[in-house]
């Protein structure tokens, strides 16, 4: 899928910049080429070496040697590409970027080109939290530069909070979506069956993740839903060209680039973010909604005072993929849901379909031992109104691809 693309990575001083040794093997893996900037703090992370080694090529980090003038000048670098990538991005080169400072090799490339640039923030939490960061980013955003991540999670200086990088194959996911998207081909409707097909102009709804209901001001229900398959699908979608709106209850995972992202904790503010988004062309309910939520949420934290455990009355929470099948003129073009089984996994998932008014359903197995749930990989079964399709075991960013193919199929086939 990236063969033939060509990628000028930029690598700036920071602590993930080791994360990057890995992405460029994965990158050449897909058939990518991967020509390295090393920044003078990057240096001091990696060495030229070991991105020479992987990525098979001469790794460039003078902005002013005579040597790699005569072989390749620093405009030509930065316009002999077909994507460049700043990963790890420090706050530092965001701001130098966003000012349009060229002060060393990379940024000279990043003020030269004419290509597109995918950013992958990494930093503490304060740093990317601070204004002047946040200013830099909107600059950027608004001039057209794609991000990926960064997301939440432990960081090396001991903190915790957003600022970490996104992990390879995150940034793998949001390349191939750039190119998946740049490169679909417009075809007419009714042109050739298994041919590449656009979203372009369409709207697309997905949720993902778990969501969180409060029992107190502390603690709450969750579930353990990564989140993985339905950021997959976003970014699949989005791809596609789609304008995509991913509704996310809390999960350890970067915001993917060139997606609205809106973060909820429960059922119900899911629910109203989705109603929000209608009328969409085709929404996929991948996230793990608590079915239940406390009734009452205590107002303060529940004390052990000696009268023995508190008992929660549960109540039910809306189902949102049957709301919005029930959504008469809004209701999405194609509705599309997931069933999470653990046994009788297409009987049950068919009889969901049903009950909830869906088009589609992704019937998967989430017994402990597929470790589908946080896993990576994903076995589904496909049930539609004209019957079953099994698809052998793939990687979620995979089964994401492969849906949003279908949907585009299917929506070009209905014109
Ligand atoms: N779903 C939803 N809102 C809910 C519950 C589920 O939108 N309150 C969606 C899920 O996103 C998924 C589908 O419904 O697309 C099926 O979810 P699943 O957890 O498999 O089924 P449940 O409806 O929870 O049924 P059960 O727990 O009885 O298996």
């Amino acid at each position: 899928m990236l063969s033939n693309k060509r990628i000028l990575l930029i690598v700036a001083g920071g602590i993930a910049a080791y994360k990057t040794l890995e992405l460029i093997r994965r990158l050449r893996e897909r058939g990518a080429s991967v020509r390295c900037i090393l920044t003078k703090g990057g240096a001091q992370f990696v060495t030229p070496l070991s991105l020479a080694a992987l990525s098979g090529t001469k790794v460039y980090d003078d902005l002013f040697s005579l040597t790699d003038e005569a072989e390749m000048g620093h405009i030509e670098l930065s316009r002999d590409a077909d994507l460049l990538l700043v990963a790890p991005a420090t706050a530092d080169i965001l701001a130098k970027m966003a000012t349009g400072m060229a002060d060393d090799l990379a940024t000279t490339a990043l003020l030269a080109t004419d290509k597109p640039v995918l950013v992958a923030p990494a930093m503490n939490v304060r740093m990317w939290e601070h204004a002047a960061t946040r200013i830099n980013i909107e600059t950027l955003a608004g001039r057209g530069v794609l991000r990926v991540g960064p997301g939440a999670g432990d960081m090396a200086c001991g903190e915790f909070g957003e600022g970490r990088m996104a992990e390879p194959d995150e940034i793998l996911g949001a390349i191939e979506a750039f190119f998946l998207g740049e490169v679909a081909p417009v075809t007419p409707s009714g042109g050739a069956p298994g041919r590449t097909r656009t979203l372009k102009g369409r709207k697309a709804l997905v949720t993902s993740g778990p969501t969180i209901e409060a029992i107190d001001p502390v603690r709450y229900i969750a579930n353990r839903s990564s989140g993985k398959q339905g950021h997959a699908i976003a970014r699949a979608l989005a791809g596609l060209g789609a304008e995509t709106t991913l509704v996310s209850g809390p999960t350890g995972l970067a915001d993917p680039a060139g997606i609205s992202v809106i973060h909820v904790e429960s059922a119900r503010e899911m629910l109203a973010a989705c109603r929000q988004a209608l009328p969409v062309d085709v929404a996929v309910c991948a996230a793990a909604v608590s079915d239940w939520r406390v009734g009452e949420e205590a107002g303060q934290k529940l004390k052990k005072n000696g009268g023995g455990p508190p008992a929660l009355a549960l109540t039910e929470n809306p189902d949102i993929l049957k709301t919005l099948g029930e959504a008469g003129n809004l209701r999405p073009g194609l509705l599309i849901g997931f069933a999470a089984e653990t046994e009788k996994v297409v009987e049950h998932a068919k009889a969901k379909r049903k009950k909830k008014g869906a088009d589609w359903i992704l019937a998967n197995d989430v017994s402990p031992a597929t470790g589908t749930f946080g896993g990576d990989a994903n076995v589904i079964h496909l049930i539609d109104d004209s019957g079953v399709e099994d698809w052998p075991r793939m990687s979620k960013e995979e089964v994401a691809r492969r849906l949003a193919q279908r949907i585009a199929e299917n929506i070009a086939a209905k014109g």
